[in-house]
């Protein structure tokens, strides 16, 4: 168990590249399964998630082997069971899309319910259910496992989401990959990784079309056989760092990117008179003055991203006036303003609204990470206060950060990673 201890007040400068999406290499893994042959994967991000995804693959029979740090070559035909309910599946939420990919191969699915980050209360999986029952599939919860079975393939249809859900949209590709005939999802979601899906797919030969508009439509292919293909960059990566210069003030070039996914950070950043310029496939951002106040709310893609929601609430904690920020996506995504609170900052819950007054600085505290995006934002508030901030829990914010410490500390942060007890002496040495 390891803690970061961050000295802050540090400017960011110099030049950092980003890894590739955590969200889209969760969907493309599970994906393998329906894949006849080998599929080389590149950019893969070396996060914890990953590992654990691919951990679950091998439990199944898998064979992985590495090509090099972010390339790896998945052969699943050996595959032969329709049952992943190991413990390890709980660790992550992205586990549930094993039940659209081996509804797709076998006919049947026995998967453990997803975790991963407790946000929320209980995060539904209705859609999906509803989606895959749509399809000819007969599906029940019992005991924490959800089966799904067909008598024969899932067959195509029209499905409407009540909720635009980014799991539900995934689930149901990999559902329709290789059922009979066509599918249409309509009201789906649109993010890059949805996109990032449907590339990864079709490349291996299926037939979706429309992944990046409201409407998807899966005509049903009867084999996926091998092939290549690199993940895109990371959005939620880039915006934590754009977020991270933002509180801090400096100048980062980041690199590796699709600025086209970052529009919406960029123009909530502008409006606080952070710089922000596309560089093709690189972005600067620069904060020179101090911060406005700015109004956000969370929307699906290509609105505001819920999984940036405590990184900008976090640095509008140093602007000036008073910002509202609203979550409409998920409730109760606002557990980390009680960490906040211990580093100075003025925010106020209602619901799904924060009201925050603005600080002239964050000073640093022992806090704890509640989940992996509130453990970003948690760094960010580390970064620019002035004082020691020691963060536990950082297990979370490994879950989808690769080498944030090394990254953030050739920007010119202080960050050091601690074993647990011997920072504890240090820190009440220096309070004490
Ligand atoms: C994914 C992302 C997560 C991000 C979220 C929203 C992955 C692995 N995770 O999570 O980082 O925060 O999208 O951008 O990609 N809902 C239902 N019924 C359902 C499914 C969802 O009511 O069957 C609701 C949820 O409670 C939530 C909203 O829909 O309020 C969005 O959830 P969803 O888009 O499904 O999130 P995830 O796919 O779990």
């Amino acid at each position: 168990m390891t803690k970061y201890v961050i000295n802050g007040a540090n400017e960011l400068n110099g030049e950092i590249e980003i890894s590739g999406a955590k969200n889209a290499a969760v969907a493309i893994i599970p994906a393998a399964l329906m894949v006849d042959g080998v599929c080389r994967i590149e950019n893969l991000p070396d996060i914890s998630d990953v590992k654990t995804l691919l951990n679950i693959l091998k439990e199944m029979g898998a064979r992985i082997k590495s090509v090099n740090k972010r390339t790896i070559d998945i052969d699943c035909s050996r595959v032969g069971t329709s049952h992943a309910t190991f413990d390890m599946m709980r660790r992550i939420r992205a586990s549930y899309y094993l039940i659209g990919a081996l509804l797709s191969r076998f006919g049947r699915a026995d998967v453990a319910m997803p975790g991963g980050c407790n946000f929320g209360g209980v995060r539904p999986i209705d859609q999906h259910i509803k989606g895959f029952t749509a399809m000819g599939a007969n599906v029940h919860v019992r005991n924490g496992i959800v089966t799904a079975v067909t008598d024969e393939a899932l067959s195509g249809t029209t499905i409407y989401l009540d909720v635009v859900s980014v799991g539900a949209t995934i689930n149901l590709m990999l559902g329709a990959t290789l059922a009979k005939g066509m599918t249409v999802i309509e009201n789906a979601a649109r993010e890059p990784h949805i996109v990032d899906l449907a590339n990864f797919l079709n490349s291996m030969g299926a037939d979706v079309r429309g992944a990046g508009t409201s409407e998807i439509k899966v005509r049903g292919v009867r084999r996926l056989g091998g092939g290549f293909y690199s993940i895109i960059p990371d959005q939620i990566e880039a915006g934590t760092y754009m977020a991270a210069v933002a509180a801090t003030g400096g100048r980062v070039i980041i690199k590796d990117i699709i600025p086209k996914h970052l529009d919406c950070i960029s123009v909530k950043l502008r409006e606080m008179g952070v710089t922000v310029v596309d560089l093709g496939d690189a972005i600067m951002v620069e904060r020179k003055g101090p911060l406005t106040r700015t109004h956000v709310k969370t929307m699906p893609y290509p609105g505001f991203p819920t999984d940036m929601q405590p990184q900008i609430s976090t640095v509008l904690c140093l602007a000036d006036g008073t910002s509202i920020v609203t979550d409409s996506v998920w409730e109760d995504r606002f557990k980390y303003v009680d960490e906040l609170a211990k580093m100075g900052s003025s925010i106020r819950v209602d619901g799904r609204t924060a009201l925050i007054e603005g600080i002239p600085y964050f000073t640093g505290a022992p806090i704890k990470a509640t989940d992996l995006r509130a453990g970003a934002a948690l760094v960010i508030a580390g970064l620019a206060a002035k004082g020691r901030t020691v963060i536990e829990n950082v297990h979370y914010i490994e879950r989808g950060y690769e080498k944030m410490i090394s990254k953030l500390n050739s920007l010119g942060a202080d960050i050091k990673v601690a074993h647990y007890g011997r920072e504890d002496s240090i820190f009440r040495r220096r309070i004490g």
